[in-house]
């Protein structure tokens, strides 16, 4: 049985680092999102879980058995002034509910292994999914070198934790993995809608993202006549309307513009550079939306006589989930008195990686409000205890 109490309270202890009231701005591969791996793999530990953090700073607490494992688990990290659940819940969820099988004194066959991943966000340097992109060894060549906004690389952030600064080094063979489970909350309002505390997730969505920088000309913003500019800020704001624009044409499309940056920055000089972001999902064509933008990118760029490089951060294609673990989470949910709808999720989740490599994975959606990677994100103990107990079910028949 699952501990509603226990869940409850370090629900509520994890939340207070690096939190403040209901925010949490606890960052990938910082010493909050350390401090939190160290909370985390404590209660383990004190279980008998043999506990790991690995070359990507992952943390991994282990219960041994025979033959391929099962891997349980979510992210530590937030986004700056996110929630206490993006990831969070995931974790517990998975403390929980492989405490709640030692405490029944049940005897699984497979090893058991409780993952909490690190930087999911790829809030601070641009690489989202980035510790099990890291162990599924689908990073990126040169990611080491990617910097923060403080010029701090990934690589010097992994040494300043105590690891040597090679995040490929965290690969693992797909093939010691029997199946991984992630719970989250859902993010979005169906479950709310639908009045149900759990879904099971069908499909995940594929994801692009992009730094684009745009370079034009820094003048005055007197003496420069209207038609002598090439503003970068300007040709940037027409690139942002047409992601909108194209993503809201497209079906099952989104398109964000999130950040953005100008220089030289002063009100009286014409933007020179204009740094933003991309981000583009889509369940289904999403080679086709990546393609529309970039190529409208490219004639905006060339009508307004402003040069444009694309630094591509990640690509991540339109995962389907697994079937077969799909029931099993079906009979998992049940159990718990749910009849849990199958949702797509627009949200990305360290699940895609493992589910790419050939990993049979399965995701349950726990019901929230209030959206998402903001403080005002909500999911209640009692939907969470139902989701960890399912996950708890599910774990106990892939394991025994
Ligand atoms: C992860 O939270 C994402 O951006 O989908
Ligand atoms: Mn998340
Ligand atoms: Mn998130």
């Amino acid at each position: 049985m699952i501990d509603r109490d226990r869940l409850e309270r370090r629900g509520a202890e994890l939340s207070r680092i690096a939190g403040r009231g209901t925010s949490v701005s606890r960052l990938g591969l910082s010493a909050d999102e350390q401090q939190a791996r160290e909370l985390v793999g404590g209660w383990l530990a004190a279980r008998g879980a043999t506990v790991r953090r690995d070359a990507a700073a992952n943390l991994f607490a282990r219960f041994p058995g025979q033959g391929e494992t099962i891997l349980v688990g979510s992210h530590l990290d937030s986004v700056p002034e996110g929630g206490r659940f993006d990831g969070a819940l995931g974790v517990l969820s998975a403390v929980e509910a492989v405490e709640s099988l030692v405490d029944a004194k049940l005897r699984t066959r497979r090893p058991i292994e409780v993952v909490a991943w690190s930087d999911e966000e790829g809030a601070r340097f641009g690489v989202g999914l980035f510790g099990s992109t890291a162990v599924f060894g689908r990073l990126a060549p040169g990611v080491g070198e990617r910097r923060d906004r403080d010029g701090i690389s990934i690589a010097e952030a992994l040494r300043e934790l105590g690891e040597q600064g090679d995040p490929a080094a965290a690969r693992r063979d797909p093939k010691e993995l029997a199946a991984y489970l992630e719970l989250h909350i859902e993010q979005g309002p169906r479950l709310d809608t639908a009045g149900l505390a759990l879904g099971i997730v069908s499909d995940i969505v594929g994801i692009y993202h992009a730094r684009v920088t745009i370079r034009g000309r820094a003048d005055h913003a007197g003496a420069t006549v209207m038609t002598a500019r090439a503003d970068a800020l300007a040709a940037a704001s027409e690139v942002v309307l047409a992601v909108e624009q194209i993503a809201g044409e497209r079906p099952d499309s989104v398109g964000t513009v999130g950040e953005i940056a100008v220089r030289p920055g002063a009100k009286n000089v014409v933007p020179g550079e204009c740094v933003f972001s991309l981000d583009l999902r889509a369940a289904r064509d999403h080679d086709g939306l990546v393609h529309e933008v970039l190529a409208t990118l490219m004639s905006i760029a060339s009508v307004r006589g402003v040069e444009v490089t694309v630094d591509d951060l990640a690509r991540v294609p339109a995962t389907p989930l697994d079937p077969a673990i799909r029931q099993v989470l079906e009979r998992a949910t049940k159990s718990v008195g749910v009849d849990a709808p199958l949702l797509v999720s627009g949200a990305g989740h360290d699940a895609q990686n493992p589910a790419l490599s050939g990993v049979p994975t399965g995701m349950i959606f726990v019901r929230s409000t209030g959206g998402s990677h903001t403080p005002r994100e909500f999911a209640s103990i009692d939907d969470a205890a139902l989701g960890a107990q399912a996950l708890a079910n599910a774990i106990k028949e892939l394991a025994t």
